[in-house]
C-alpha cells in the first residue's frame, strides 16, 4: 500500500472496476494499512492474506523482487494475480514466476496500462494490419523520465542492485520496453551503453543508450535517462511503407506510395524517391489506463475475455532490459534470447560487491500520478 497500491485502492474503492470488490491490503508496513482498516481486512503478512480465504485474486504492488516471490505464493494458492510491472527483476525469476501459472482458469496479467492507451493502440494496428510494411528501424529517445535526489531518497529499496535490481530501465522503462517489443518484436542483438550513478547518487544506472538488431536485419536504438530536463519523447518507426513519427501526443504518418523496396529496385532514375502522402492519425483521450487493465483482468476471469497484458509476455521487457544493461557490464554485443543464467550471476555479483551507502528521507508529498502521466 504504497504510491501505486494506494492507487489502485482509490478507483476499486469507489466501485470504478465493475464485479470487483477490495476485500483486504496487505502491507509489510503496519502504517500504511492504518486508513484502510476500517473498509477493509488488512494483514501486515501477505501470504496471511493469500490464505485468508477473503480474496479470489491478488494485485502486486509491491517492490519488484517481491513480485516473484508474492507472485508463485498466490499463483500456488490457486488465486488469480495481477501483477504491476516489471513482471519481474530479472529473466531467471520471470521463468520461476511463469512457471507456477500451472492452474486450468487461472488469470495471470501484468499492468502494462500504457497498452491500452489509445496513441500506441492506434500504433500497434497501424504496424500489425501491415500498413507500415515491413519495419526496417524504429528509434525511441525516451528521455522525459527525469526524477530529483529526492524520488530516490523516498524509499530505501529505490535504484540499489539488492532492493530494486536496476534502476531506469528497470523502474521507468518496463512500459516503453513493452511497447517497444509489442510493437516490432525482440532484436536478436544487444548492444548497451549504461552510465551507472550518473546523475544521482545511486549505484544504478540512470542514463542508457542501446543499440538493438532484429532478426530481419531491422535495427533499433533506445535511449533514455532519469537525469535529463526538459528531456525528449521521440518514438519513430521507419516501414518500407512510410515513416511514423509520435512527439508530443501526435502521431504522423508520411506513407510511401509505392513500397520504397519495390521502389529502389524497379526505379529508373537515380534520385528519385517514393511520393508521400501526409497522413494524420487522429485518436481520442480516454485516460484511466490503470483501470481498464484492472477491468481486464476482472473480465478475464468473469468472461473469459482474452488479456491485454498477459504476464507471460511481460518477460520480454524484463529481457530487453536485463540484456541492454548485461551488454554494457561486459561491454559486448549480447545475442537474445539472454542467457537468464548468466545475468543472475552478474546480478548476484553486483549486490555481493555493493558498497554504496543509501541515504533515505522523507520527502514531501507530490502528485503521483504525474510519474505515469506521459
Ligand atoms: N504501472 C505503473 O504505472 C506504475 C507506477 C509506479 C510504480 N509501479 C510499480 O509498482 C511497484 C511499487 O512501486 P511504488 O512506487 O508503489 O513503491 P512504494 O515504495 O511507494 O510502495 C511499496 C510498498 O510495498 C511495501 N512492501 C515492501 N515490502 C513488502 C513485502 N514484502 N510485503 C508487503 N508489502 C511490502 C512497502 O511498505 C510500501 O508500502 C513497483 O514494482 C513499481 O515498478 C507501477
Amino acid at each position: 500500500m504504497g504510491n501505486m497500491g494506494r492507487f489502485h485502492a482509490d478507483y476499486l474503492l469507489k466501485g470504478e472496476v465493475a464485479h470487483a470488490e477490495l476485500a483486504a491490503v496487505s502491507d509489510a508496513s503496519s502504517k500504511s494499512l492504518e486508513s484502510y482498516a476500517e473498509q477493509v481486512a488488512v494483514f501486515e503478512s501477505c501470504e496471511e492474506m493469500v490464505r485468508s480465504g477473503k480474496i479470489d485474486a491478488l494485485l502486486i504492488a509491491t517492490p519488484h523482487y517481491f513480485h516473484t516471490v508474492q507472485g508463485i505464493d498466490a499463483l500456488e494458492q490457486g488465486l488469480h494475480v495481477l501483477t504491476e510491472k516489471p513482471i519481474s527483476v530479472h529473466k531467471a525469476d520471470c521463468e520461476r514466476l511463469l512457471a507456477a501459472h500451472k492452474k486450468p482458469g487461472q488469470v495471470f496479467a501484468a499492468m502494462f496500462q500504457l497498452r491500452t492507451d489509445p496513441k500506441y493502440e492506434k500504433i500497434k494496428k497501424l504496424i500489425s494490419s501491415g500498413e507500415m510494411g515491413e519495419i526496417v528501424r524504429v528509434n525511441w529517445i525516451n528521455t522525459d523520465w527525469f526524477r530529483t535526489e529526492a524520488y530516490y531518497a523516498s524509499g530505501g529499496w529505490r535504484a540499489t542492485w539488492k532492493g530494486e535490481g536496476g534502476g531506469v530501465l528497470l523502474n521507468q522503462c518496463p512500459h516503453n520496453l513493452d511497447l517497444l517489443q509489442w510493437f516490432c518484436g525482440m532484436p536478436s542483438k544487444v548492444r548497451g551503453f549504461a552510465a551507472l550513478g550518473k546523475y544521482h547518487d545511486i549505484e544504478v544506472e540512470d542514463d542508457v543508450s542501446a543499440y538493438l538488431e532484429y532478426p530481419n536485419g531491422a535495427t533499433g536504438i533506445f535511449v533514455t535517462s532519469t537525469g535529463e530536463a526538459p528531456g525528449t519523447n521521440r518514438l519513430e518507426i521507419a516501414g518500407s511503407r512510410g515513416l511514423l513519427v509520435l512527439e508530443n501526443g501526435i502521431i504522423s504518418f508520411t506513407r510511401n506510395e509505392k513500397d520504397m523496396r519495390k521502389f529502389c529496385e524497379e526505379s529508373k532514375i537515380g534520385f528519385a524517391k517514393p511520393d508521400v502522402w501526409e497522413v494524420d492519425i487522429p485518436y481520442a483521450d480516454t485516460g484511466a489506463q490503470h483501470k481498464r487493465i484492472t477491468q481486464n483482468f476482472v473480465d478475464a476471469i468473469r468472461d473469459g475475455v482474452s488479456l491485454i497484458a498477459p504476464a507471460r509476455e511481460g518477460i520480454r521487457s524484463v529481457e530487453l532490459a536485463n540484456s541492454i544493461l548485461y551488454s554494457s557490464l561486459i561491454g559486448q554485443t549480447v545475442e537474445l534470447p539472454l542467457d537468464s543464467k548468466a545475468y543472475e550471476e552478474k546480478l548476484k555479483e553486483l549486490i555481493a560487491e555493493s558498497t554504496h551507502i543509501k541515504q533515505t528521507r522523507e520527502v514531501e508529498s507530490d502528485d503521483f500520478s504525474k510519474s505515469f502521466s506521459k
